[in-house]
């Protein structure tokens, strides 16, 4: 049977991966070497022009880390994907092969802390600007911010901290109508539970430090590439101009389009971002990020189910003034949650506790199984205190176009027994009930 006929709960334990090239390993080995044997020199000239496929320098490619390129592209369904050292790399890296000449990416405020820091004070001074649109939720408003030099829509599928859903199609519709990609961070969402590509998205990011490795022990990124995004030459001539380093057996400089066809864009992630800002993963890291994704689907499931479990409790609470999370009733993003995510939408909460920033400092050093930190989608259930840690960079101004209040605390619902969790928040609350 050919792989792509195979179910996500195949693929995310064989894709990529056939033992009979690997010594009939069935664990995937990990290549521990920096480099690699060009055989001969008629080799090497066949592999520097694109010839033949072959193994050159693990800062570019290495067997291990090429095997969770495969696997994750198979589990979006999608034609190819490049593996960084961490999310971020993937989503600089993003950004600097779709807008290099410089150029405007509208975004939307409710963005992981770093993503919206970076936008904010580092890319720009790189000729990346940013638009932070209020009107992320409101398509015909959006439409208006789209201007000449505005190169990609970029979003979060759900977002960090607050559960905001973003709604892909039509984003995607809007884009396209505008011949620039969507780019989508699916972080919070995971394969399992939400195909951007399905709904049009055009490139997909990952953070596996997250849910997709599941574990907290290791940083690593992944950019997926839909492969049927059209490269317009005249927004996007960097997949048209040819390169040297491109060249054929006979010296002709080639494009990126006309080497890697549809995934130009992986491509010149790879060979010019990848290879020349280097941050590459380790086969290590690949190995453990490959070894999260076996259960990727059995670990999703429970976390979907202690976070309901966890809900239904803290909807009760006398103790909250607000709860964020597309599930609910009361969450504006209810209904596309219905839609999008009919597997449940993640395993990250908030909410807003009654008494202040106070009693949340209380409340969160007051817990005993929860672990603070951050981090998000570990087997472990974590909690943090946005406004300080994961969104510390944000000054007041952006914390509030953020919606994010100091009295925010978020959880990562993790697999431990879920009446311990509950135990656990309960006796945080009733510690800290003095505060009003
Ligand atoms: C939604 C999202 N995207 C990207 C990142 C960055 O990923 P990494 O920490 O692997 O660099 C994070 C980290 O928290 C995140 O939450």
């Amino acid at each position: 049977m050919s792989e792509n006929k195979q179910k996500f709960d195949t693929l995310k334990i064989r894709a990529g991966y056939d033992p009979k090239e690997h010594n009939y390993a069935v664990s995937v080995p990990i290549y521990q070497t920096a480099s690699y044997d060009l055989g001969s020199t008629q080799r090497a000239d066949r592999i520097v022009s694109y010839r033949e496929d072959g193994w050159l320098y693990t800062r570019i490619n290495n067997p291990t880390v090429d095997v969770l390129e495969k696997r994750v592209a198979a589990l979006d369904d999608a034609p190819a994907a490049l593996a960084l050292s961490s999310g971020m790399a993937a989503i600089t890296y993003t950004l600097f092969a779709l807008t290099e000449g410089g150029g405007r990416i509208l975004t939307s405020p409710y963005l992981y802390g770093g993503s919206f820091d970076s936008y904010k004070s580092i890319l720009p001074r790189f000729g990346i600007n940013f638009d932070f649109s209020k009107n992320i939720e409101n398509i015909k408003e959006l439409e208006k911010e789209i201007k000449p030099d505005t190169k990609a829509i970029f979003v979060e599928s759900i977002s960090n901290p607050n559960g905001a859903l973003a709604d892909i199609p039509v984003l995607a519709e809007l884009a396209h109508k505008h011949n620039i990609p969507l780019i989508v961070d699916n972080t919070v969402a995971t394969p399992y539970l939400f195909n951007p590509f399905k709904h049009g998205a055009d490139i997909v990011i990952y953070s596996a430090t997250k849910a997709l490795s599941g574990h907290g022990n290791v940083i690593a990124g992944l950019i997926v590439d839909g492969g049927k995004f059209k490269w317009n030459k005249e927004k996007f001539p960097q997949f048209h101009k040819k390169h040297y380093t491109l060249r054929d057996e006979e010296g002709n400089s080639r494009s990126y389009l006309d080497v890697f066809g549809d995934t130009a864009f992986i491509g010149k992630a790879r060979m010019d971002y990848l290879n020349y800002f280097g941050s590459a993963l380790s086969p290590f890291d690949a190995y453990l990020v490959l070894i999260g994704i076996e259960t990727l689907s059995e670990r999703i499931e429970k976390h979907v189910a202690n976070t309901k479990k966890i809900l239904e409790y803290l909807e009760k609470s006398p103790h909250i003034k607000k709860i964020h999370h597309p599930t609910l009733q009361s969450s504006p993003y209810n209904e596309l949650s219905k839609k999008y995510f009919p597997k449940g939408a993640g395993s990250i909460l908030s909410f807003e506790i009654k008494g202040g920033k106070e009693r949340g400092q209380k409340f969160i050093d007051a817990l005993e199984i929860f672990t603070y930190l951050a981090n998000l989608g570990d087997a472990k259930s974590l909690v943090i205190d946005p406004f300080k840690v994961t969104h510390g960079e944000l000054t007041d101004d952006d914390l509030e176009l953020a919606k994010i209040p100091l009295n925010l605390i978020r959880l990562s619902v993790g697999l431990e027994d879920a009446r311990d969790l509950i135990a656990d928040l309960e006796q945080a609350f009733e510690k800290t009930a003095d505060y009003k």
